[in-house]
């Protein structure tokens, strides 16, 4: 990585320093699309720019306004209780009114779509399935949103057992993790940012390609930057890559409980200026083996994975965390301009930013 793209934001760091935790960080400064979503072979991520504009208060008001591909800018206001998956078309803005709106009962699938924003949405206590699922799409930015459910309830409730068995093969994709995350980045996705979310108290976080099965159609896609994200009681997969590229900055880890960042089935991930607190046991590995913790297993010590890559760049605070590189990759610049907060700030800063009712 340039140096030179390590500049530090003036104003940011201003704000931060003189400042108390509750300062939420200067809008034009930190608030803005970086990363991948935004520069990308495609062009910038625009959503429903340039098209027209509606706001939505009821299901079915929701899933027509976000259908069909002409450019739409969705605001979305109050609680939402699907009974199936709102599946928005390309050229999407979804975006909750003031302090949020919230999802329950189904989450959203955005499959074979191109160019989505969502923020400012609460999805939450999603059974059988992801929050969101990112499926061979292109150019998508999730950002300000929240997800949870339930730790307490361990890796595999959140997943459906009651699968006839003649489903078999469904149920391996359900255990495979396919299904149980909260986003989840799969088949060929690419060129994705998911920034200054609020990720708690759920078992996995976000899983980036699914499957051995799709090696060939993932490789060389799920380009995905995450930054300034928040994750606080969590189990694993923040997030868990493989086959494709994660540039993770900026990230807040609290109380990640098994293992934060897994980079495996050569996977590279660049991992930088991030912090770890609280019960965090292993804050990035790239042993390929995939812990009890994470999945049902098919040996008793876990799945076994080929390793992944991991490069570090600006220096990381692990806190108490543990690190195993078995691999270092050569992954070690991204080709946009972005800005780090400075380490001693990312703690305050993410905590003060991420979630709802922030932009
Ligand atoms: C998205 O909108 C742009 C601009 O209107 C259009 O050119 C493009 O075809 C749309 N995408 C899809 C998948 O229809
Ligand atoms: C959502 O609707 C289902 C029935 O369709 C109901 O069982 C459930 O309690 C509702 N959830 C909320 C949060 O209202
Ligand atoms: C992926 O999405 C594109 C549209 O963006 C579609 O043309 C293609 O058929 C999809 N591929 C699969 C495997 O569904
Ligand atoms: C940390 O979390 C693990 C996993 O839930 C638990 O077994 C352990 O007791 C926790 N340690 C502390 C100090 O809370
Ligand atoms: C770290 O990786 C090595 C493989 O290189 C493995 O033997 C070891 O068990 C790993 N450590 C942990 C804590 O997973
Ligand atoms: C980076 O490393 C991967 C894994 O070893 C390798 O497949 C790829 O060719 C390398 N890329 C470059 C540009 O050297």
């Amino acid at each position: 990585m340039k140096f030179s793209h390590l500049l530090v934001p003036l104003s940011l760091a201003l704000v931060v320093a003189g400042a108390p935790a509750e300062k939420t960080p200067d809008k034009k400064d930190g608030f803005e699309l970086v990363g991948y979503a935004k520069e990308n072979p495609l062009g910038e991520t625009t959503g429903g720019k340039g098209g027209a504009t509606t706001t939505v208060s009821d299901v079915a008001a929701f899933a027509s306004a976000v259908a069909g591909n002409e450019p739409r800018t969705v605001y979305v206001k109050g609680d939402f209780n699907l009974t199936s998956r709102l599946r928005p078309g390309s050229n999407k803005s979804i975006i909750g009114v003031g302090s949020g709106a919230s999802i329950t009962g189904s989450g959203i699938t955005v499959q074979n779509a191109d160019n989505v924003i969502i923020q400012n949405i609460k999805i939450s206590f999603i059974l059988d399935n992801d929050c969101i699922t990112l499926q061979n799409s292109t150019r998508v930015w999730v950002d300000h949103c929240e997800f949870t459910s339930d730790i307490n309830r361990g890796p595999d409730y959140y997943v459906s057992f009651h699968v006839p068995a003649e489903r078999e093969e469904e149920i391996v994709m359900l255990m495979c993790g396919a299904k149980d995350g909260q986003v989840d980045i799969v088949r060929a996705s690419d060129w994705i940012t998911v920034s200054w979310n609020y990720f708690h108290d759920h078992w996995k976080s976000s899983l980036v390609g699914n499957s051995d099965a799709l090696r060939d159609v993932d490789t060389g896609h799920l380009h995905v930057t995450y930054h300034h994200n928040y994750w606080r009681n969590e189990g694993t997969r923040g997030p868990a890559g493989r086959f494709g590229h994660q540039h993770v900055f900026n990230n807040l880890y609290e109380d990640f409980l098994y293992q934060a960042i897994h980079s495996r089935s050569d996977n590279q991930v660049l991992v930088e200026a991030n912090v770890f607190r609280g019960n965090t046991s292993e804050a990035l590995s790239t042993y390929g083996l995939v812990v009890p913790a994470d999945s049902p297993n098919t040996s008793p010590e876990g799945d076994y994975e080929l390793d992944g890559f991991a490069n570090l760049g600006a220096r990381n605070d692990w806190g108490p965390a543990t690190i195993n590189i078995t691999q270092v990759g050569n992954f070690t610049e991204v080709p946009y301009k972005y800005r780090l907060t400075p380490l001693k700030h990312v703690q305050e800063v993410v905590r003060a930013g991420a979630g709802l009712g922030k932009i």
